[in-house]
C-alpha cells in the first residue's frame, strides 16, 4: 500500500530477488508458461543498484529477452522494467496497475505460446 492508500492489484503476484541483476530471463518464461500474461521487472535506479551494475544487465538482457518472445507471438508490451526505489510506493503501485491495464488490453495470453520455447 503506498502513503496515498492505494493498493497493489488482486492479481499480482511477486518473486521477490536481491537485485534484477540475478533475474534469470528463465524465470519470465515460465512465468508465462505458468499462466501469467505479463511480467513487470522492478528494479533500483541507474547508478543506485547495490551490485554496481546489476540493473544495466538486466536492462540489456529485457531488451533481447522482449525480442526473443516477439518470435514466440508474445507481444514485448507483456514485459515491462521499469526504476523503482523503495521510497516510490505510489510510483510501485501505480505501475501494477498500469501494467494491469496494459495486460487487459492485449488480452489474455494465447494458448499458442505455452509451448516449450525451443527447449
Ligand atoms: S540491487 Fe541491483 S537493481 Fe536493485
Amino acid at each position: 500500500m503506498s502513503s496515498s492508500g492505494k493498493v497493489s492489484p488482486p492479481n499480482v503476484r511477486f518473486i521477490r530477488l536481491m537485485c534484477t541483476g540475478r533475474l534469470d530471463p528463465e524465470f519470465v518464461m515460465k512465468g508465462f508458461q505458468s499462466g501469467a500474461d505479463g511480467v513487470v521487472i522492478l528494479g533500483c535506479h541507474p547508478g543506485d543498484c547495490h551490485y554496481k551494475e546489476g540493473n544495466y544487465n538486466t536492462l540489456r538482457r529485457v531488451y533481447l529477452l522482449r525480442r526473443m518472445l516477439s518470435q514466440f507471438g508474445i507481444e514485448e508490451k507483456r514485459v515491462r522494467l521499469e526504476w523503482i526505489s523503495a521510497c516510490e510506493a505510489e510510483k510501485f503501485v501505480d505501475t501494477l496497475h498500469d501494467m494491469v491495464r496494459t495486460v487487459k488490453e492485449l488480452g489474455p495470453l494465447g494458448k499458442g505460446v505455452t509451448g516449450d520455447f525451443g527447449r
